[in-house]
């Protein structure tokens, strides 16, 4: 199984990016969490494509950008363009969501799904074989630092036995309010993926990192 920690840039000090990032790859981080909100989906607006493509020159990172944005599938090919290595799109957001899966799949990336903290499993049950992660909300999407919804833990257990259970080859993300005990919290329950924003970046990143990395090994 493979663990990874996904921070999310959300958090990061934007008159910094491009250092803060350098320091992530510097401590081994693998993936970059990029979350882009449209005012529409979610109440926030944060940022898009001029930003993914400039940070992409720089970064050799998987750029795991989650699209918190109505009709998603309207802006697939604009966000392979920029650099994404995987999308992510909500099942809320979408009108067809098996459509707009087949779209992330035909421009060759990695396809993730969403689901807010509402949502059931079984809304997106049946479409497990078709793509490679399921990102579970543990808050409301829209804002980092918040709290992590205890009861979203249910639903990490949920989708992990249907996983198991069919031998499913399918990554399980967990996303808002991850802190030293949640993250023990949602990896006991399936999750290996695991965003933190405010918690990979407030106070100094890299012994946060270093902390973290060595949590998700014990
Ligand atoms: C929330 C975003 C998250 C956010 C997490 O809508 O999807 O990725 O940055 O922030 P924290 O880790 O601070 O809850
Ligand atoms: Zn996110």
């Amino acid at each position: 199984m493979e663990y990874q920690l996904c921070p999310s840039i959300l958090s990061a000090d934007f008159n910094r990016l491009g250092e803060q990032i350098q320091t992530l790859e510097k401590q081994g981080v693998k993936w970059l969490h990029i979350d882009v909100m449209d005012g529409d989906f979610v109440p926030s607006i944060s940022f898009g494509m001029p930003v993914i493509r400039s940070i992409r020159k720089e970064s050799k990172m998987f750029f795991d950008v989650h699209l918190m944005v109505s009709a998603p599938e309207r802006y697939i090919q604009d966000f392979v363009d920029c650099g994404a290595d995987s999308i992510t799109i909500h099942a809320e957001a979408c009108e067809d969501l098996e459509r707009a899966i087949e779209l992330i799949r035909d421009a060759g990336v990695k396809v993730g799904i969403s689901i807010k903290p509402a949502t059931p499993i079984n809304d997106i049950s049946h479409l497990l074989e078709d793509v490679d992660m399921v990102l579970v909300m543990t808050v409301q999407p829209g804002f980092g630092g918040q709290k992590y919804i205890p009861e979203c833990t249910e639903k990490v257990q949920e989708l992990k036995e249907i996983i198991d259970r069919e031998e499913l080859n399918v990554d399980i993300q967990v996303d808002g309010g991850i802190n030293d005990s949640t993250m023990e919290t949602a990896m006991r329950a399936g999750a290996n993926f695991l965003v933190a924003g405010s918690y990979v970046f407030n106070g100094d990143l890299e012994s946060n990192v270093q902390r973290i990395q060595q949590k998700m090994q014990d």
